[in-house]
């Protein structure tokens, strides 16, 4: 047997065609400048377009970008509120560059905390960019896996009790729907930023067989070439998922 077959090395690289990624370090990022934490979050928010901009170029089509979780919420008031604002700001400022690259944009994540004119930005940008093909961005905003997992759960009790599915139609594909990413395939690589080596609370459901890059990078510092050097480090890796090798 062709020792580099077996490890995938041939020159038919495996695809990665859906990337999350855990945007952490912002905080770290400012207050080694002795800067507050919400400079930080705009330098932040400052790098997604480059990230968002080279994903077509290195073959990703699924980009799924971690926001702020439910934990989030724990955090002092004045931070909380100013990354609400910057996401209005981020939506309101992006929203044309994004349709314009064909990008479609959706959110994730329990809407109902978020206060209404954030909430009428994101359906606003999904209706918009809906038709575009170029790439599919989806933001985790107010995202929890196991809250996810939660309000999935409520859902399929409801469908239950009202006679709309029965235990027999539950399985895997059937919870997969219930999930707010039932539009996307599973993450092939989830990228977490500023050296913690931990998944808090990210696509629980989701990331059954996804690989993982921890890189030490703050994410007001990843570049559009780190994002491309790990893609293409993955590329050859060997993924089995629990089959022997070929
Ligand atoms: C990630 O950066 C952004 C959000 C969680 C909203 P952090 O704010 O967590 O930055 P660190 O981890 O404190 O450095
Ligand atoms: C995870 O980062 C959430 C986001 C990046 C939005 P956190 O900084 O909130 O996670 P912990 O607190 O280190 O687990
Ligand atoms: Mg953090």
């Amino acid at each position: 047997m062709d020792m580099n077959m077996a490890k995938g090395q041939d020159d038919t690289p495996r695809k990665v065609e859906h990337v999350a990624i855990i945007m952490d370090g912002n905080g770290r990022w400012a207050t080694r400048r002795g800067l507050p934490r919400l400079v930080g979050h705009r330098k932040g928010a400052a790098r997604v377009r480059e990230i968002v901009d080279i994903c077509p170029d290195i073959g990703v089509k699924y980009l799924t970008l971690y926001a702020f979780s439910t934990e989030n919420w724990k955090r002092a008031e004045a931070e909380v509120s100013g990354l609400m604002s910057l996401f209005r700001r981020y939506i309101m400022r992006e929203a044309e560059r994004l349709h314009e690259n064909r990008v479609r944009v959706r959110f994730i994540g329990d809407r109902a905390r978020l206060d209404r004119k954030l909430i009428e930005l994101m359906a606003d940008l999904e209706e918009k960019t809906a038709g575009n093909d170029h790439l599919n961005l989806t933001i985790a905003l107010n995202y929890g896996g196991r809250d996810e997992l939660t309000r999935a759960m409520k859902t399929l009790a409801e469908d239950a009790a009202e006679g709309r599915v029965s235990p027999d139609d539950i399985d895997e594909s059937a919870i997969g729907y219930y999930v707010d990413t039932r539009y996307l395939p599973d993450p092939d690589l989830i990228i977490r930023t500023s050296g913690e080596r931990r998944i808090s609370n990210f696509l629980l459901w989701q990331s059954a067989y996804a690989e993982y890059e921890f890189v030490p990078t703050l994410w007001p510092d990843f570049t559009a070439e780190e994002f491309a050097a790990i893609i293409a480090g993955f590329t050859g890796r060997d993924r089995r998922f629990g089959a022997a090798s070929a």
